[in-house]
């Protein structure tokens, strides 16, 4: 699971997600597994560690042409994943558990990751 890949369609904005490389198609088109990079500046991802959750959080656009369309926690055992939609916060929480890392996808600017040890 921690090798979790995401595709993302770039016409209908559908997200799968494997646990291995796989050819992937939706809307016609053949999805390359996007790569996550390391966030920068205007993609810094912001962990807050409340009991038992991670609260994480992002100061990046939410406009309908430029937004953070999902948030995500990676573990080994599986991923909590929440869809955002432009005008919302881009925030959400995560139980803490075994997480590997956490994930923002821009639908500009590709998914960015972090390790928690490292946020
Ligand atoms: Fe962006």
């Amino acid at each position: 699971m921690a090798k979790s890949v995401f595709y993302v369609c770039p016409i209908c904005g559908n997200v799968i997600r494997t646990t291995g490389e796989a050819v992937i198609s939706c809307c016609g088109v053949t999805l390359p597994p996007v790569e996550p990079e390391p966030p920068d500046p205007e993609h810094r991802i912001r962990v807050e560690i409340t009991e038992d959750e991670y609260y994480v959080t992002l100061a990046h656009p939410m406009r309908r042409d430029h937004f953070i369309s999902f948030l995500a926690a990676v573990s080994d055992r599986g991923v909590q994943f929440v869809k955002l939609y432009p005008e919302e916060n881009a925030q959400a929480r995560f139980r803490i558990d075994r997480v590997q890392r956490l994930c923002a996808y821009c639908n500009r600017h590709g998914l960015f990751e972090v390790s928690p040890a490292n946020a």
